[in-house]
């Protein structure tokens, strides 16, 4: 009995000593060098020790399968460092935070962005934040729940990595040359010292710039919402009528249930649908994934965005069409044009015309209220995806 109790003590005390131990690693688990930090300190405003970047899922996106991806702390260090640094710019006169605020969700408020040398962009900053989207692996493409993820209003990215690639070279965007980027950074001490921390290496290939900015750019994901809240107070349904919300908004969310969520999703976490023509022209000036694939039966598909912070991220559609919401909302409801590639869903039973939803005024409103409620406020003021520089 004596040695029994003797010997749970033991296991006791070893527990506690245990885990003292691992808390004491875990705080004192310093990054940098003193003189590395220096380096650091002078440019960029980082702590002296690991920021978690671990992404957390709610219990309603784990029940859909969903799994958090797992990010290196310091490589999403090291791509928010780059995400904000105009030196990503031929010229120093952009970075990638300049078409993506945090606090618009990582959209920006125009229709068109402003690239390097003052030319505007194609189509409309889309914002990031998405959750399964961002999702990507990083050999042979992104894949979420065995579904391929592509990226850009045509979709012709097929991972982060090339997204940031492409843009990095865009002639309107950044214009800059990656092997040039490469040396330009690796002038700088700070530099050197966070791709030692991210990849083992003095050296900066073009590859390890643009997968650190595709692991930062998967850790902005939102999850915050009053619509998480929601959801979660009735057991992942969103067919439910959620307890924290008001009538309008719940009346919105059946409508949106309704009306949008087969292209859109009800569950905000998973798009059923990746591309589709909803009805904008009858003739497209851009054509969309019909640009990538030269179907003709893609004319006119774009990505079905997410519309997690949709009320953050006007004006809407890939031209930025529309400046409000309720614009949105009045297109799906009377305004949807016909075009051979126009979405089965967004036309009468028939087929032969485009489907009016005839909402009452009460009713349309109710719908803009929902969408309200997608607005996470946690990640545009998250500090670990603030601007770092002094
Ligand atoms: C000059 C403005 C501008 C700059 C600079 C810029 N972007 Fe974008 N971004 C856009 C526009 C516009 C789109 C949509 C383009 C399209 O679909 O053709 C976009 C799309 C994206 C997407 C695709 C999102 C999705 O859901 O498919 C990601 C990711 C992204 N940008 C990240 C970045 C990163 C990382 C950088 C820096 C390397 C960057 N952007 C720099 C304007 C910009
Ligand atoms: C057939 C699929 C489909 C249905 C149904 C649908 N949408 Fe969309 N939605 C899309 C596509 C595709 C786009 C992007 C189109 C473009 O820009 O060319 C889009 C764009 C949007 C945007 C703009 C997003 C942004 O970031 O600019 C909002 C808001 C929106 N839809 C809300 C709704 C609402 C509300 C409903 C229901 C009344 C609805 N959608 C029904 C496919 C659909």
């Amino acid at each position: 009995m004596k040695t029994r109790a003797v010997l749970s003590l033991f296991i006791l005390l070893s527990l506690l000593l245990t885990s003292c131990l691992k808390d004491n690693v875990e705080v004192r688990s310093i990054l940098y060098t003193e003189d590395e930090y220096a380096a650091i300190s002078a440019v960029l405003n980082l702590p002296n020790d690991r920021l978690s970047y671990e992404v957390k899922l709610p219990q309603h996106m784990k029940n859909l399968g969903m799994t958090a991806p797992v990010l290196s702390d310091a490589k999403a260090t090291l791509g928010r460092v780059l995400f904000y640094d105009k030196q990503l710019s031929r010229n120093q006169a952009v970075s990638c935070a300049s078409c993506h605020h945090q606090e618009l969700a990582f959209s920006d408020n125009k229709r068109f962005s402003e690239g390097f040398n003052g030319e505007l962009t194609l189509r409309n900053s889309l914002a990031l934040g998405s959750v399964a989207n961002f999702k990507s692996s990083y050999e042979g493409g992104s894949t979420f729940n065995g579904q391929q993820q592509f990226f850009f209003w045509d979709e012709r990215a097929h991972s982060i990595q090339e997204q940031s690639a492409l843009t990095l070279q865009d002639d309107i965007e950044m214009g800059m040359n990656l092997d040039e980027l490469a040396s330009r950074l690796s002038q700088h001490e700070y530099y050197r010292v966070l791709f030692r921390k991210a990849y083992g290496a003095d050296v900066i290939h073009p590859a390890f710039i643009t997968e650190a900015l595709q692991e930062f750019i998967n850790a902005i994901v939102s999850t915050s919402t009053r619509f998480d809240d929601g959801i979660s107070a009735v057991n992942g349904d969103p067919f439910r009528n959620f307890p924290n919300f008001t009538q309008a908004e719940n009346l919105g969310r059946n409508l949106f249930i309704t009306h949008c969520s087969s292209c859109h999703g009800a569950n905000m976490s998973i798009s059923p649908e990746k591309v589709a023509n909803n009805g904008l022209d009858e003739v497209y000036e851009d054509a969309g994934v019909g640009g990538i694939t030269q179907q003709p039966s893609d004319l006119g598909k774009f990505k079905v965005p997410f519309l997690r912070n949709i009320a953050l991220t006007a004006p809407y559609m890939h031209d930025g069409r529309f400046a409000t919401l309720e614009e949105v909302v009045e297109h799906y409801n009377s305004g949807v044009k016909m075009h051979p590639n126009l979405d089965f869903r967004l036309r009468t039973e028939d087929g032969s015309a485009p489907r009016r939803l005839s909402l009452t005024e009460d009713e349309k409103e109710a719908l803009v209220a929902f969408l309200n409620t997608l607005t996470d406020e946690t990640l545009v003021t998250a500090s670990r995806f603030s601007d770092p520089f002094r």
